[in-house]
């Protein structure tokens, strides 16, 4: 059982602000995802949970005991590093072996959980070999048994699949969420991938320059992004971002070259007048929400006229970049449709699913009524 909330936290080394007053709750059994780009604080974060880094402001607390001042070894997690920090002389039955040895269990019992464990991961076969001789998948798959065979009180992953190849990282995306469900173990797993963020989660938090940006379902940090940081961060094909001005008179977004507009429904209307930077705004869709089609998706949406620029065949589908007046908007499509390069089309635009930026705050402004 562990329920882990960190309060107001602060850590800098000398002028590096690493985390700014984060505050974030891990529920018990919960699969909570830490997602950011390089230097974002992750690792940082981890290391103060797991007592490694002495904070310079702010609580951590373990089932609503704080534990600012216990040592790593008494708060009982399991780290999984990001440069997996294996014994170089130990063999990796020995290695997965190190954290048991210090309890009282027998020996019968240490070979059963490893052997499960290393099962689990398929790496039973390499029991008796020393890190050297591993690869970085092997080593990493090493890693994580060791953390696995302990009964600790939170785990504490650090990116522990970067190192395995697409294929592996696919299926142990999901292994690991079944491995978290089974045990009913609470992860807080860190990640600069936001598809396996999204897809082990029960929330994510998006973290950048040490200050949390959003924390919620994967679902919503994707559907509602607050930010053009989150928006842009999550998503396998970047949201379109377009520079946009709002004309209140007529009730439309246009671009400042005059290449496109769209009429607003009255919620976003009020929204964007409430917001007051009405000539500094960024309508962002995703490339998931636009099609090649006259015809209307949804009630709320709208067409701009572009020129096909550049195809991206991905196999299962197919990325356009498509130039509409001096900017480029991709737009994701079945493999089925095809164009060439000159092609004159119509963009139908979900506006639904679009947000509006402030470009200078950087926040959505919220849809009122829609
Ligand atoms: N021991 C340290 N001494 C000085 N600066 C540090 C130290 N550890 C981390 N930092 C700095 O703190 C910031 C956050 O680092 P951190 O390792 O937490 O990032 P991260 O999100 O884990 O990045 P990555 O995805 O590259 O692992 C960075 O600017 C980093 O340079
Ligand atoms: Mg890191």
């Amino acid at each position: 059982m562990a329920h882990l909330e960190l309060e107001h936290i602060d850590k800098q080394f000398g002028r590096t602000q690493a985390l700014q007053n984060l505050s974030l709750e891990v529920q018990d059994q919960e699969f909570m995802v830490l997602l950011g780009p390089t230097g974002a604080g992750k690792t940082t974060t981890l290391r103060c949970v797991a007592g490694l880094e002495k904070l310079n402001g702010g609580t951590v607390k373990m089932n609503g005991r704080t534990i600012n001042n216990i040592s790593p070894t008494e708060r009982n997690v399991a780290f999984v590093f990001q440069n997996y920090a294996l014994y170089p002389r130990k063999t990796v039955y020995q290695n997965i072996a190190f954290p048991l040895q210090a309890r009282q269990l027998s020996k019968a019992d240490i070979d059963r959980r490893i052997n499960d464990v290393t099962k689990m991961l398929r790496i039973n076969h390499l029991h008796d070999r020393l890190p050297a001789q591993l690869s970085g998948g092997e080593q990493q798959r090493v890693a994580l048994s060791r953390a696995l065979v302990r009964q600790p009180n939170i785990f504490l992953m650090d990116e522990p699949l970067t190192n395995l190849d697409f294929k592996l990282r696919a299926q142990m995306r999901g292994e690991l969420k079944r491995i978290q469900q089974d045990l009913k173990a609470t992860f807080f797993y860190v990640t600069n991938d936001q598809v396996e963020a999204l897809s082990m989660g029960n929330r994510v938090a998006v973290l950048k320059e040490g200050v949390l940006q959003q924390v919620g379902p994967p679902q919503e940090v994707y559907e509602q992004p607050v930010n053009l940081f989150v928006a842009g961060f999550i998503g396998s094909v970047r949201m379109n971002f377009l520079d946009c001005v709002y004309d209140s008179n007529g009730r439309f977004l246009k671009a400042p070259d005059q290449a496109w507009q769209v009429v607003m429904k009255n919620g976003r209307h009020e929204a964007i007048l409430a917001n007051g930077n009405n000539d500094r705004l960024i309508l962002g869709v995703r490339p998931e929400d636009i099609q090649f089609s006259p015809a209307a998706i949804g009630a709320d949406s709208a067409a701009i006229a572009g020129e096909i620029y550049v195809a991206e065949p991905l196999g299962d589908r197919i990325i356009y970049d498509v130039s509409v007046g001096t900017s480029i908007v991709k737009v994701k499509t079945p493999p089925t449709v095809r164009f060439q390069p000159g092609e004159l089309v119509q963009l139908n635009i979900n506006l639904e699913r679009s947000h509006i930026f402030d470009r200078v705050q950087e926040h959505v402004i919220r849809k009122t009524h829609v």
